[in-house]
């Protein structure tokens, strides 16, 4: 049987401002967060030296490529681009009175070249970065105070564009506060439970109050939430592991749990309890979260396994700890490759929330080859992105509401967790290196003729790949 996708179905990809746009101190554009992390998530922010090299400096220039690159998009057959806006663009500090204005023309011009090319903009608010000035001088999400910094920031780009961008993320993998608490937070590296906690209930609140003045302002508008998922199996039927796997997965089920439900779950009350964790939730705060968002979003890359033995708990893999699964094969980068996982977590979130899902991550990192004749034949890419589809496919066909697909980094980036240009997950490859030599030219990989295909034929072209005989 064919994987019958909905008419509807939003295919395209996903990018983010700072692993794109470069241009890191253009038209008023203050430092964020993202600009002290020269080497990636996985490592210590670090200071900036004048002349120092940053990869993310230039990125890919889509700031001042992003026709061409649009254009690229187009011609995939695209129904949406999802990037973020840059905060820093729109309050270069965060606690200005008024925008600047030239932040904001950007996104004017490129949410129009979005529409021209009938993409519709689906619109992180926060994708790992916020003001650096906020960091140094209110301690990031660690002050309450950041709640209405962010809201102010989140209403002047609901109303500057309320007739363009009518999809909305709050922040990007909110979950991944509990891994880098600096790229997440804006707190420094090593911050306690009890701090981190506090800065993501500062965050929670921040996202039900934007989701209730997006609402307001663009009543036709969705907003959802995003979170990195990550299926966690029981490494062996023992009971303590089925446990253990249900206590890590709910490391991340608690993000999707308040902001879909409107409620801190009784599970986080107790593991508070048990870590002494005292948060400061106000009688408003709790009437605030009550906002719940439209639909849910996530990032899937791999799946994991839970063990209670210590012994086992050695981790490959970066920002996510993984147990090795002996049933599947890794990514370069140690990410462990499971389409079937994408089902069953579709499965699980349909089941468990009854709200629209959107998958606006999902591909593969891998070091490409550019041939003598100029091509780059991708079938590695090609075979991951197919069977995740297929997986997604499936999914529908068990009743799952899905609402699109946006694959990671449709033209090649900079990597979020490493910083690199070498960890290449595009359908464009882009002539940039490591060091940052290249002419920046763009370059249709085997995958673009592909993809091109998934969508015109509305994912009649996946091919189900062969059982392995289980
Ligand atoms: C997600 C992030 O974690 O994964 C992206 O939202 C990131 O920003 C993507 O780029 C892939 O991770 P990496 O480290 O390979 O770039």
């Amino acid at each position: 049987m064919k994987t019958q996708f909905p008419n509807d179905f939003l295919w395209g990809g996903a990018v983010a401002a700072n692993q794109v746009e470069g241009a890191y101190n253009a038209d008023g554009k203050g430092l964020s967060t993202s600009d002290f992390q020269p080497h990636g998530l996985m490592y210590p922010p670090g200071e900036r030296k004048p002349g120092e090299f940053n990869l993310k400096d230039v990125a890919i220039d889509f700031y001042h490529h992003y026709p061409q690159d649009i254009a690229l998009f187009a011609g995939m057959g695209f129904k949406t681009l999802r990037t973020s806006i840059a905060w820093t663009r729109i309050y270069p500090n965060g606690d200005e009175q008024q925008p600047n204005e030239a932040g904001l023309a950007f996104y004017d011009a490129l949410f129009d070249e979005m529409l021209k090319n009938g993409i519709q903009p689906l619109i992180t608010l926060s994708h790992y970065e916020m003001p650096y000035h906020l960091v140094q001088h209110y301690g990031g999400w660690g002050n309450r105070q950041t709640i209405a910094f962010f809201e102010r920031y989140a209403t002047t780009v609901f109303e500057r564009y309320q007739h363009k961008v009518k999809w909305w993320l709050t922040f990007n993998e909110i979950n991944c506060a509990l891994f880098s608490c600096f790229t997440a937070l804006g707190l420094p590296p090593g911050s306690s439970p009890q701090v981190v906690y506090q800065a993501i209930h500062h965050q929670l609140v921040a996202s039900a109050r934007v989701v209730k003045a997006c609402h307001r302002i663009i009543p036709d508008a969705k907003i959802g939430n995003m979170v990195a998922a990550m299926p966690y199996y029981p490494l062996t039927c023992h009971p303590d592991d089925v446990l253990e796997a249900q206590r890590k997965e709910r490391e991340w089920l608690f993000f999707f749990d308040v902001q879909a439900r409107g409620e801190y779950p009784s599970y986080m009350q107790r593991r508070f309890d048990e870590q002494h964790i005292l948060l400061q939730i106000s009688a408003q705060d709790r009437d605030d979260l009550q906002e719940t968002v439209d639909f849910l979003s996530f990032s899937y890359y791999m799946s994991s396994c839970a063990s209670a033995d210590p012994q086992k708990q050695q981790a490959t893999g970066n920002i996510l700890n993984m147990i090795h699964n002996p049933y599947l094969s890794a990514s370069d980068w140690g990410w462990q490759i499971d389409p079937a996982g994408l089902r069953h977590l579709l499965n699980m979130l349909w089941d468990r929330y009854r709200k629209p899902l959107f998958i606006v991550e999902n591909g593969l990192g891998a070091k490409d080859q550019i041939e003598e004749d100029g091509t780059i034949r991708d079938d590695y890419r090609i075979a991951y992105l197919n069977d995740h589809l297929v997986q997604a496919g499936e999914a529908i066909a068990d009743g799952v509401q899905l609402l699109g697909y946006t694959s990671w980094g449709p033209i090649d980036l900079v990597s979020a967790s490493t910083a690199e240009m070498s960890k290449r997950y595009g359908f464009i490859h882009v002539d940039r290196d490591d060091e940052g030599n290249g002419t920046l030219e763009r370059r249709r990989k085997k995958s673009f003729t592909w993809y091109q295909q998934v969508i015109a034929s509305n994912g009649g072209s996946l091919v189900k790949p062969e059982l392995d005989g289980r």
